[in-house]
Formats: C-alpha cells, sequence, structure tokens
C-alpha cells in the first residue's frame, strides 16, 4: 500500500473518522548554502519525498497526534502549549504560531508519516511544519497565504526546535514546482522559476549517514561570526543592512577591522551569491559543465573557508573528481553531515552507487544511502 494509503486507513482505524490528506515534500538546494541568513539568494527545489499527514477535527480543545515513523502518539492541549522535546515540537510549534496570530483552531487529530530520510538535511522537519499549516489552514477554513504559512513554520522552528535557521527549507517545501528550481531572493521573498533541464543528466544524493552534533552550535555561531563582519563593513559602509550588501571591494577596504575567521567566512558568502548568479546563466544557456564547476566552487568554500564540511562529505565530493560521468558534487544544506548533491550522468548513475558506496564502507566503516531525486511540487492537498 502507499504511504498515503497507509495513513488513511491509520486513521480511520484510530480515530474513526475520514481524514483530509496533505503531502507535503522535502528539498535540495542546487547553490547558494549559507546565504538565505545573509538575505542573498538561494536556488532550492522540492523533491518527490513527501511527508504525509491526515488531519480530522475531533470537536475539543485537545490535539492528538500520531508519528507512523516513531509508533506514539503526543498530545497537547490548545490552551497550553509549551515547547517539549522531541518531533511534537513541530506540530504544536505551529498550531501556536496560528493560533498567536489570532486564527481560530479547535482541537484536532493528526497522523503523519513518509519518506524522506530524517536527519538526512533534506528538511524533514519543515515538510513536517508546512504540512500541519497548510492542514490546518485548510481543516479549519482559515484562507492562510503559503507565504504566510512559510513564515509561521520558520517561527515554530525558532522558537519550538530551538533552530535559528533561514527561510529556505520551508520557503522550497511549501512553494516548488515540478522540474523548476525556484530562485530565491531571501530578503524581499521574490522568486522566479527556472527549468531544470538535465537531459542525459540527473541529481543523485549521497547520504553520509552521520550528523555531527556540533551542526546546531556552529550554525548559530557562523550567523553570529557574519553578522560580526557586516558590523565592522557598516562602520565605513552605513548603508549596509547584510552581507547581501558587501561588495568584495567593501570587504576588502573593512578586512584589517576584522578577524581573519570572519574575513573567510564573509568572503565565502559573498562569493557563494556570486556563484549562485552564474550558475543561473549557466542553467539558462543549458550549459551543465559550468554548473558542475560551480558545484565543486561551492563545495570548497564551504569546506575551506566556511569550514561547514566534515571528512564524510569531503570524501564523497573528493571521490566524484576524477570521474568523467561526474559533472559537479558538494555538500548540501547546514553541513557537518547529511547528504552530497551530484550531477551526473544518468547512464552510468548505477556503476558510481556500488563503486562509491563500497569507497565509504571500506573508509568509514557505515553503510551510505542514496536517492535520486526528482523536482516535485510543494505542499499541497493530496487525493488517493
Ligand atoms: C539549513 C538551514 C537553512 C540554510 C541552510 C544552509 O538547512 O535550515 O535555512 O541556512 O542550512 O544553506
Amino acid at each position: 500500500m502507499s504511504i498515503a494509503g497507509e495513513i488513511k486507513t491509520l486513521f480511520q482505524n484510530k480515530y474513526h473518522r475520514e481524514a483530509l490528506l496533505i503531502r507535503s515534500p522535502g528539498r535540495i538546494n542546487l547553490i547558494g548554502e549559507h546565504t538565505d541568513y545573509n538575505e542573498g539568494y538561494v536556488l532550492p527545489a522540492a523533491i518527490d519525498k513527501y511527508i504525509y499527514l491526515g488531519f480530522a477535527k475531533n470537536n475539543s480543545r485537545k490535539c492528538r497526534v500520531y508519528s507512523l515513523d516513531f509508533g506514539e502518539e503526543e498530545s497537547f492541549l490548545l490552551e497550553d502549549m509549551k515547547p517539549r522535546k522531541g518531533w511534537i515540537n513541530f506540530v504544536m510549534g505551529v498550531a501556536a504560531q496560528l493560533k498567536q496570530a489570532g486564527h481560530n483552531l479547535e482541537g484536532f487529530d493528526c497522523v503523519f508519516g513518509g519518506d524522506i530520510p530524517i536527519g538526512a538535511g533534506l528538511s524533514s522537519s519543515a515538510a513536517l511544519e508546512n504540512g500541519v499549516g497548510l492542514g490546518l489552514s485548510e481543516l479549519f477554513e482559515l484562507h492562510i497565504e503559503k507565504l504566510d504559512l512559510v513564515r509561521y513554520s520558520q517561527q515554530a522552528e525558532h522558537t519550538f526546535a530551538g533552530v535559528n535557521c533561514g527561510i529556505m527549507d520551508m520557503f522550497a517545501s511549501m512553494m516548488g514546482r515540478k522540474d523548476q528550481v525556484i530562485r530565491l531572493d531571501c530578503r524581499s521573498l521574490e522568486h522566479s522559476y527556472f527549468p531544470l533541464e538535465l537531459g542525459d543528466f540527473q541529481l543523485l544524493l549521497c547520504n553520509t549517514k552521520v550528523a555531527h552534533t556540533l551542526a546546531e552550535s556552529a550554525y548559530n555561531k557562523r550567523r553570529e561570526e557574519c553578522q560580526a563582519g557586516v558590523n565592522k563593513v557598516k562602520e565605513q559602509f552605513p548603508e549596509v543592512k547584510s552581507l547581501r550588501d558587501v561588495t568584495p571591494q567593501m570587504l576588502e577596504k573593512a578586512k584589517g577591522e576584522m578577524s581573519p575567521v570572519v574575513y573567510k567566512r564573509c568572503a565565502y558568502v559573498i562569493l557563494e551569491n556570486e556563484r549562485l548568479i552564474t550558475t543561473c546563466d549557466a542553467l539558462a544557456d543549458g550549459d551543465l559543465e559550468a554548473v558542475g564547476q560551480l558545484l565543486y566552487g561551492s563545495h570548497e568554500g564551504l569546506s575551506e573557508a566556511y569550514e561547514v564540511s566534515c571528512p564524510e562529505l569531503d570524501f564523497l565530493v573528493d571521490y566524484t573528481r576524477d570521474l568523467p560521468y561526474v559533472l559537479g558534487a558538494r555538500m548540501m544544506g547546514g553541513g557537518f553531515g547529511g547528504c552530497t548533491l551530484n550531477l551526473l550522468e544518468k547512464s552510468s548513475t548505477k556503476g558510481f552507487i556500488a563503486s562509491i558506496t563500497a569507497a565509504y564502507l571500506e573508509k568509514f566503516g557505515l553503510q551510505m544511502e542514496t536517492y535520486e531525486v526528482k523536482v516535485a511540487d510543494g505542499t499541497g492537498v493530496f487525493f488517493v
């Protein structure tokens, strides 16, 4: 049975009602990493890995939520929504945001589950938050705009999950379109869709199966380092509001005022924004070789200047360098684990998976997973 079918049946059996179904995807990011919270550009897309959620009203003030993957039910009262431990935060966090914004919520039951690998950097939490937001909006006929739902998901992550993330993940999951990447300006939220025409090539994710514990603290530290750089540049260029406004020349002028580490971080972000613009041009020209080189450039910056990679990610990227059928590869997402993104020839994918999996097992003693992903539509109501 499909996961959606399973959710529907399980909902019937558990809560004895017909469920409204929502489907919400994970995301990839082609290029533009750690640029979102610097008000720069990102180039993400929703993918064909999903969380499915079933919802129904239960005529009370209590909310019961069952996670198929964890095999457990949690509940909370609408009058008592406070952060706890575990996955319920992603559900309660969004409900709390909706309530705080003045929307009229009542008690509901929810069952959810899916096939987005957890902890792989594919934004399963953003998918869940978006699914909850849209589900509640539909169930209670709140007519909330998708962009507002994206903001509620981000706020839920900040306040209930404690991660000070940018807006990319939830935006991509909610606003994704089949076969298109989204060029998103994270300052204005203006966005345009670019067809991703890969011809004989495809995207493959290699999951390191590691998620180093540094990830969260290092993420917040990078945000602080970027802000420290902005503050120094601002002393000479008061018009600057974020790294988005800083040109390479401005950074050079302020270089003496900041630590070498802060300088490196800022230089990376400025370059990564430029790489993204160049990638869009290369995509428009159908020049996939150039896109591949830009992916490698992004990885080098993330590994050496921004220092958010790890030996497992570096190994997987380095492994591809001399393979003629791989155009480019890089670590994807926040870093310190998760997946690499590979752009490679379709016809060579099978052999590549076999050889890289064996090499990774030999080097780290870890069985990696691979996913051949397709670019898909964003969060929406789903029918089985
Ligand atoms: C994580 C965050 C995003 C973004 C990326 C890095 O996925 O949730 O907001 O900052 O890292 O690009």
